[in-house]
């Protein structure tokens, strides 16, 4: 059985994983012992955002996305939508923001988009328990406007978790707003398919496509979505 299957039967017998995915760092310095709690200003001192927000793990990061009031966006959400799926995958996929029908049901891609993307899934042999599926943003923006970019960078702590936990080969930027901002640029989409780039500071494979809601207006252009599928592929390492 391989890594992944079996990790999925141990969760979902409820079995604490004790594997680790990383090479087990030797300690090479003796730990540091805790300071005292009675210690002023040692316990107490606030880590900088990025750095605390990197100690969360699954189940706290779930309860600070889904509280989180960071941006406006949080004003009109019915709610936060976190994200779904294998927390190992080797497939991450993400999106631009929850749409409708994913604010209603707090999933990502459940709505006629989110159809497509399972179906596009299905195509290369994978569906989505098998893989991560996020947003750039957690929160819905008003009549599915563009996300702004001070609400990109007030989520994107939260993506950028979700990456260093999953830790997954690939990921799968779906959309010109997903793309962009993950790649931090304004190059159109047609010169950001076709080729391989990487995401963050572990220098994640990523691959750009269409979003699936796109596809739907303009069918022709499936063709090329399957291609880029196929590019996925193999920078996962099939
Ligand atoms: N479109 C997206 O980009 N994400 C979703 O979750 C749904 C639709
Ligand atoms: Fe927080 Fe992101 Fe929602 Fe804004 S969109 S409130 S930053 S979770």
């Amino acid at each position: 059985m391989d890594r992944q299957r079996r990790s999925q039967y141990l969760q979902a017998m409820g079995i604490v994983e004790w594997q680790r995915r990383e090479p087990a760092a030797a300690p090479a310095v003796q730990q540091l012992p805790a300071a005292p709690a009675t210690e002023p200003g040692l316990t107490d001192a606030p880590l900088p955002a990025g750095g605390e927000i990197a100690q969360l793990d699954w189940d706290e990061l779930q309860a600070r996305v889904l509280s989180c009031t960071a941006c406006d966006l949080h004003k009109s959400r019915t709610q936060a939508v976190f994200g779904v799926g294998n927390r190992n995958a080797d497939w991450m996929i993400v999106g631009e923001a929850p749409g409708a029908e994913e604010d209603r049901r707090g999933e990502p891609f459940v709505g006629r988009a989110g159809q497509l993307l399972d179906s596009m899934l299905h195509a290369i042999g994978l569906d989505r328990q098998q893989v991560y599926i996020a947003n750039v943003l957690k929160c819905r923006p008003p009549n599915n406007r563009d996300p702004r970019p001070e609400e990109v960078e007030q989520c994107e702590p939260w993506l950028q978790r979700q990456v260093a936990l999953v830790q997954p080969r690939l990921i799968l930027a779906v959309g010109r707003v997903a793309a962009q901002n993950l790649l931090k640029t304004n190059a159109p989409l047609s010169r950001l398919r076709g080729r391989r780039h990487s995401y963050g500071e572990a220098n994640t494979p990523l691959v750009v496509t269409y979003h699936p809601a796109y596809l739907l207006r303009s069918p022709l252009e499936k063709r090329k979505a399957w291609q880029d599928l196929k590019l996925a592929l193999e920078v996962a390492g099939g």
